[in-house]
């Protein structure tokens, strides 16, 4: 009797002090150390169950059947904390891992097209609507068709005009010009008629200024047919300058001189900002360069396959920088390809 007593008595203590201990356990590990203290083949139950056998036979079954209970209990009690401890864990590495939804996205930056294409394409919607068709042409040229095509023969003094980058390839050259482009146009279309508009890039080995850039843009124009005649250049010219400048824009056109187009000039456009009276962006004149033009030279015409008794030209070259620059008021050609967002963005 004693000894049951004593039994059942150290049973409810290992119960107390399992219960308690467990509330301690923090982890994973500690919870394996618990379930080896207490439920293990060498833990406190299984130590109270050997004692057993020192009851008399009729005392065993109760103290037995309170051993049991008291490992279902603490079993029980195991399951019920690891899962609480998984809980933890869980909650634990969902906070660690979050996302906090309630933050501002980040923005896509969107890009744009560049000014100078942006230009360009509205140069191509005009010159197609005066049936002008878009030639490509290279930036890698030779020698004879950069210069010597165009009336410039080695050592011809005009070529001053135009020194450019030479490429270790002898006779190869970055083009100074879109004119070349005509060469290659007349060669293409020859003996029909043309009317074509040769965009691109142009290099010159020069001084940067805010004026000049060592590579730029170009877009030339060339129209060969029968009885073309000087008539048609101011025509066409003014029909562009208007449809990019505005219906009141008014062109006149000043002797000049290019070896590859006889007669030669160039187109001042009047000032838009002031109306002609004079202001900073015209320096005071009221008119604004804007292209060099004249009659395709008939050695060039011949050079590109025409017979200049019967077909006559007209050509044109313009900046669309400097088209640009007139149209937004920009005054810095280097702001182009600096590639300065502040700059490109106020056109997106
Ligand atoms: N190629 C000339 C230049 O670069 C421009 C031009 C083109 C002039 C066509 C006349 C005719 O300055």
């Amino acid at each position: 009797m004693q000894e049951e007593i004593g039994l059942l008595q150290e049973l409810e203590r290992i119960g107390a002090e399992a219960q308690a201990g467990l509330d301690q356990v923090a982890d994973a590990e500690a919870l394996a150390t618990w379930r080896q203290t207490y439920l293990g083949k060498k833990g406190a139950l299984t130590a109270a169950l050997r004692s057993l056998g020192r009851l008399p036979a009729e005392e065993r079954p109760i103290v037995g059947q309170r051993a049991n209970q008291l490992r279902e209990t603490l079993e029980a009690s195991l399951e019920a904390r690891q899962a609480q401890l998984d809980q933890q864990a869980l909650t634990a590495q969902l906070a660690a891992s979050a996302i906090d939804v309630r933050l501002p996205g980040r923005p896509q930056s969107l890009g744009a097209m560049h000014i100078t294409s942006q230009t360009l394409r509205r140069i191509y919607e005009i010159f197609g609507g005066l049936g002008f068709q878009v030639f490509p042409s290279r930036e890698v040229e030779d020698d004879v068709t950069n210069f010597q095509m165009l009336n410039l023969p080695p050592d011809h003094p005009a070529r001053d005009m135009w020194s450019t980058f030479y490429l270790t390839d002898p006779g190869l050259l970055l083009r100074t010009h879109t004119s070349p482009g005509q060469i290659h146009a007349m060669r293409h279309y020859h003996p029909e008629p043309l009317r074509v508009i040769l965009p691109g890039k142009c290099y010159r080995f020069e001084q940067v200024t805010s004026r000049h850039e060592f590579m730029f843009y170009q877009v030339e124009g060339l129209a060969i047919a029968r009885n073309i005649t000087m008539a048609d250049l101011k025509g066409v010219l003014l029909s562009f300058a208007r449809q990019m400048f505005g219906p009141e824009r008014r062109l006149r056109f000043r002797p000049s001189y290019f070896p590859f187009t006889e007669p030669s000039a160039e187109a001042d456009m009047d000032c838009a900002l002031c109306g002609g009276k004079g202001c900073r962006v015209c320096k005071g004149t009221g008119w604004l360069e804007i292209l060099g033009c004249g009659m395709v030279h008939p050695q060039v015409l011949r050079n590109g396959g025409y017979d200049p008794e019967i077909y006559s030209g007209f050509a044109f070259g313009m900046g669309p920088e400097r088209i640009a620059m007139l149209k937004h008021g920009i005054d810095d050609i280097r702001l182009f390809y600096s590639a300065d967002l502040r700059f490109l963005q106020q056109f997106a």
